[in-house]
C-alpha cells in the first residue's frame, strides 16, 4: 500500500479528461495535476522542446512526493514517452498504448481512425501501437491542430467547432472507420460534434479511460494502491494563472478548481 498521490500531467487543461477517469475509478486515489498552461500547446513543438518541457513537469510532480506518473497529454506520450522512462525511477504511464488496446477491442471491421495534434500524428506512435497489438488492422490519421483552440476557447458545442469538426473529418469518414480514436486530450470535450459527424455507427475511444484502466493494474501488480481510508484530494497547479483552466476545467469536472501557480522553469 502507498497513500502518497498520484501524478499527472498535460500540456494545459485537457488532461482532466484523465483526473475525471482516474476519478471515476480510483476514487480513493489522491491526484497530483500540473497543466503548463503558460506553454500550451506541445503539439505544434518539436520533440527536443516537448522532451524539455517534459522533464521539468515531472521534476515539479517529483517534489510533490507521487508514487506515479501519468502522462495525460498525447503529444507527449506519443513524441518522448520512452526517453522519460529511462530518465525518471519511477513508474510512468502514457495514454498510447492503453488508447491503442481500446481501439483494437472496440473495432469490427478492422478499420480505425486516429485523430491528434500535428506531433501526435507525425509521430506515427498510434499506429504502431495498434499493428503491435493487431497487424491486420487498417489505420487512418489526420491531425486536428484547431480543435485544441477551440476547446481552450469554451466553443465546443458551438457552429464552429462543428464546421471544423466535418473539414477535419471527411476524409476519415470516407475511409469507412467504425472507431475513432480521440488521440488528443481535448478531443472528448468535442465528442459531441465529433460523433455528429462520424455518425452514430462509429465508436469513438477515449484513452483517458483506458489509461485510469491500466494505472488501476500497476497499482495493483506494484501494491501501490491507497488503504488511507481518509477523503482523497486533488491538488492542482498551473504554470499560468489564467480564468480558462478553473472555468472550463471545473464545469468540466463539475466542481469547483483552484488551481496554483508554479514557476516551471525552475524545475
Ligand atoms: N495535450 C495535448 C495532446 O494531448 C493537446 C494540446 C497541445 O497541443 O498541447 O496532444
Amino acid at each position: 500500500m502507498d497513500d502518497r498521490p498520484i501524478g499527472v500531467f498535460d500540456s494545459g487543461l485537457g488532461g482532466l479528461t484523465v483526473v475525471k477517469e482516474l476519478n471515476r475509478l480510483l476514487p480513493e486515489e489522491s491526484i497530483v495535476y500540473f497543466g503548463d498552461t503558460a506553454r500550451v500547446p506541445y503539439g505544434t513543438r518539436s520533440r527536443d522542446t516537448v522532451m524539455k518541457y517534459s522533464e521539468q513537469c515531472i521534476r515539479f510532480l517529483l517534489s510533490k512526493d507521487i508514487k506515479m506518473v501519468i502522462v495525460a497529454c498525447n503529444t507527449v506520450s506519443a513524441t518522448s514517452l520512452e526517453a522519460l522512462k529511462k530518465k525518471f525511477d519511477i513508474p510512468i504511464l502514457g495514454v498510447i498504448e492503453p488508447g491503442a488496446l481500446a481501439a483494437v477491442k472496440a473495432t469490427r471491421n478492422k478499420r480505425v481512425g486516429v485523430i491528434g495534434t500535428g506531433g501526435t500524428i507525425k509521430s506515427g506512435a498510434y499506429p504502431a501501437a495498434i499493428k503491435r497489438l493487431d497487424p491486420g488492422i487498417s489505420v487512418f490519421e489526420k491531425a486536428c491542430p484547431l480543435f485544441v483552440p477551440i476547446v481552450e476557447e469554451g466553443w465546443s458545442g458551438t457552429e464552429v467547432a462543428r464546421l471544423t469538426a466535418r473539414e477535419y473529418l471527411a476524409g476519415i469518414k470516407d475511409s469507412g472507420v467504425d472507431t475513432l480514436v480521440l488521440g488528443c486530450t481535448h478531443y472528448p470535450l468535442l465528442s459531441g460534434v465529433i460523433s455528429e459527424v462520424m455518425g452514430p455507427d462509429v465508436r469513438l475511444v477515449n484513452p483517458a479511460e483506458g489509461t485510469a484502466a491500466r494505472a488501476r493494474e500497476i497499482l495493483m501488480a506494484e501494491g501501490l494502491k491507497r488503504e488511507s481510508k481518509a477523503p482523497a484530494s486533488t491538488g492542482f497547479y498551473v504554470s499560468d494563472i489564467g480564468e480558462r483552466f478553473q472555468t472550463i476545467g471545473g464545469h468540466f469536472l463539475n466542481k469547483d478548481i483552484n488551481a496554483e501557480y508554479i514557476e516551471i522553469e525552475k524545475y
